[in-house]
């Protein structure tokens, strides 16, 4: 089996890419969404990890990893965005243009002013568990729902921070579709990760959230003594986080903004197979979305993400389950010097696909299209850590998705 399909875009608009980025992550709202979540209770920035001897091994100049297996207590980057929503949503309420602290946002007199509010999210795990968290944090409700076949472990994970969790018929898009309905049936506020029309702005809020991540991640570079990455490979579901990376490095580098690459799970590849149908609108990927990449599973791009990816990404990538796999043991089993870094199915696909990047015959062409070298510094975000705990040890432990013999030799797709 092909360990990677791919596309290099053709239609690479980089001339515009800076223009369309700013429309949802103008340059000002970094500074103040990073200021909102420092107040969080708990929160710290998250390491960036160097892996000098794996990039060594693979051939790169440098890997960094961004690790937000360390985000909070919720081991994902996920709570970035919901909390954020959150903040600006109870802000407009609130009708306050201005910044609100957290300990204002949770005084007394504002809580009788907001009176008692319901979240909703649709989620396929790491989302509405930081809806859930953000709601709580705030002394609010949580309503979320999961698609059909959801991990325990994760339905746990969010009725641990008090919301009430559904487990829908359907998957996660229905999910989206189902909460939406209910919602205006029953007053809730709806925090989605992905849009839709005439649902933008919330949407677009959960994104600029996810900036901090980037931010920070950039800021620690510097600090490494790296002006900026060469490359940032993103992990797609509906492809808001990706947007979020490829905004912010825009906004702030401009043309000097590093190659970006989308990563994908084959089975769940709406932004791939979009970017193929070459008639510059997003396409539902047909099928019941099924991959280990639960964080990915999504099969209808955000339609605010889609343009900016469209126009800005160097490549497109899809791949099975066991690149995935690949590379959370990677990640598990560090090579000398190097850190061990606790990654789930979703956070360690960009590593598992780089190697098969640089390691596999099929991939020269993408190799070289993308200008992957020993002078290449790659950023990687390893998006979530063991948020499936028994799956984690079936994968590191067990061995199971193992690679098949032939992928190292496969021909190019
Ligand atoms: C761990 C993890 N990584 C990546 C993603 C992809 O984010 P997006 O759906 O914004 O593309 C998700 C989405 O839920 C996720 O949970």
């Amino acid at each position: 089996m092909r360990p990677l399909n791919w596309l290099h875009n053709e239609k690479l608009h980089r001339d515009r890419c800076v223009d369309a980025a700013s429309g949802i992550v103008p340059r000002e709202v970094v500074e103040e969404v990073r200021w909102f979540h420092s107040q969080l209770p708990g929160f710290r920035e998250t390491p960036l990890r160097s892996l000098t001897s794996m990039a060594e091994e693979l051939g790169l100049g440098g890997i960094w990893v961004k690790d937000e297996a360390e985000r909070c207590e919720l081991s994902s980057f996920k709570v970035l965005g919901g909390a954020y929503a959150v903040y600006r949503l109870l802000k407009r309420r609130l009708g306050e243009d201005g910044p609100l602290s957290f300990s204002e946002l949770t005084s007394q007199p504002v809580r009788e002013r907001l009176g008692a509010l319901t979240f909703a999210a649709a989620t396929d795990g790491n989302h509405g568990r930081g809806v859930a968290w953000a709601a709580s944090m705030l002394g609010q409700r949580a309503v979320i729902y999961m698609p059909r076949g959801t991990k325990q472990a994760r339905i746990d994970a969010i009725r641990g921070h008090g919301a009430d969790v559904r487990v829908i018929d359907g998957t996660y898009d229905d999910a989206v579709e189902q909460i939406s309905r209910d919602a205006q049936r029953s007053g809730w506020l709806v925090v989605s990760d992905t849009a839709w029309e005439g649902y933008e702005e919330i949407p677009r809020w959960v994104i600029q959230g996810y900036t901090t991540m980037f931010s920070e991640a950039q800021q620690q570079l510097a600090e490494a003594g790296l002006s900026a990455p060469t490359h940032l490979l993103l992990q797609a579901g509906v492809g808001s986080l990706a947007v979020a990376g490829v905004s912010f490095y825009l906004g702030q580098l401009g043309q000097g903004a590093p190659k970006f690459v989308i990563v994908e799970p084959t089975k769940a590849a709406c932004i791939l197979e979009s970017a193929r149908a070459a008639d510059g609108q997003p396409h539902k990927f047909p099928g019941n979305l099924d991959t280990i990449m639960a964080g990915l599973s999504c099969g209808q791009p955000n339609p605010l993400a889609w343009p900016v990816l469209r126009d800005c990404a160097e490549a497109f990538v899809s791949c099975p389950d066991f690149v995935a796999a690949r590379g959370m043991r990677m990640y598990a089993a560090p090579l000398s010097g190097d850190p061990r870094v606790v990654s789930g199915e979703s956070g360690a696909a960009t590593l598992g696909a780089l190697s098969f990047i640089m390691q596999a015959a099929g991939s020269t062409a993408l190799r070289d299209s993308l200008r992957l070298d020993q002078k290449s510094q790659v950023l990687l975000i390893n998006t979530e850590g063991a948020t499936d705990p028994e799956h984690y040890r079936q994968v590191v432990w067990e061995g199971a998705h193992p690679v098949p013999p032939e992928a190292f030799d496969c021909a190019q797709t």
